[in-house]
């Protein structure tokens, strides 16, 4: 897992530009700016989903839609995500668009394109664990510490940011955002390692925390969820071994979460069995 050299905030060169904005055309080519996706449902909530390929977003893209959502998937190469494929084959109301969430301008473009479009939920799910020796204290490598904020924290930021008013226009206006308890100062004990990744999660908690007393005037709720642990590449590449949900569980418990949010909520972090996770 080294991925650094994408990190997209940088900007990449022309050609890699037009490349991708010709595919970023092709894969949204149902939402053009001023109409609702091919296949969409004024009537039922929608749903906006970060890096749906696989993993936990995966079994969120696949439980939103089998409950009668309008889902927009998000994904970075929507070419290779077969899985979100057949599920826009089997649901209508199921639009994938392409989206890495490091690059800010194609945030805006997605939003613009989906101008016409209410976004109930938004769920900030794209997440990266990061290279776990360039983030052990001896061996820092900052370059890994950025594309893990970028990919953490930067993208959930501009995605709020992009999409507020979506959001506000819709019936249920909440952001949600996937945290951890490896983001709880109170748990950390004594625990090692995975640095940049625990500083991401700390970080969007305190990001989301204070974006929500904009938000709250627009009676948008701002949450953080944490989806427990889950049998996915990231919890894989933690060296984790035990006992996980599978996507399809944890997807289901947090969507039940999402659904009990109200604009009285306190904002601390929800664990997906429903227990606080302090600070
Ligand atoms: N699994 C757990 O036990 C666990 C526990 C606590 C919290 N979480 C959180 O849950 C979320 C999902 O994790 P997961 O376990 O499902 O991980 P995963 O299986 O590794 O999936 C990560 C997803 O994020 C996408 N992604 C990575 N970088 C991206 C970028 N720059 N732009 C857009 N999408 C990007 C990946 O897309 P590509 O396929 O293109 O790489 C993939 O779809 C993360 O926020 C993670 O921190 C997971």
């Amino acid at each position: 897992m080294t991925e650094p050299a994408s990190i997209r905030l940088i900007k990449p060169p022309q050609v890699l530009l037009l490349l991708t904005a010709v595919l970023m055309f092709a894969w949204s080519a149902t939402a053009e700016a001023g109409a609702a996706p091919a296949g969409f449902d004024a009537d039922r909530p929608t749903v906006l989903i970060t890096g749906s390929n696989r993993g936990i977003g995966l079994g969120l893209a696949r439980h939103y839609a089998a409950d009668g959502w309008n889902v927009i998937a998000t994904a970075r190469n929507p070419a290779k995500a077969k899985e979100l494929q057949q599920l826009a084959d089997s649901y209508p109301a199921f639009h994938i668009a392409a989206l890495d969430v490091t690059d800010l301008d194609r945030i805006q473009q997605l939003a613009d394109d989906l101008d016409a479009v209410t976004i109930d939920v938004l769920i900030n799910n794209a997440g990266v664990l990061g290279d776990l020796e360039g983030q052990q204290f001896g061996s820092f490598d900052f370059e890994q510490f950025e594309w893990t904020m970028a990919v953490n924290v930067y993208g959930p930021m501009a995605m709020a940011e992009a999409f507020k008013d979506h959001v506000a226009a819709s019936q249920q206006k909440k952001i949600v955002t996937l945290t951890s308890g490896l983001g709880s100062l109170t748990l950390m004990g004594r625990m090692q390692g995975m640095t940049y990744y625990r500083i991401s999660k700390a970080g969007i908690n305190m990001g989301m925390r204070a974006i929500r007393a904009s938000l709250r005037a627009e009676g948008v709720v701002v949450a953080l969820v944490a989806p427990g642990m889950v049998e996915t590449q990231l919890l894989a590449d933690s060296g984790y071994r035990g006992k996980a949900l599978s996507p399809a569980e944890s997807a289901a418990g947090m969507a039940e979460i999402i659904a009990g949010l109200t604009p009285d909520d306190d904002g601390t972090p929800t664990n997906v069995d429903g227990k606080t996770i302090p600070w």
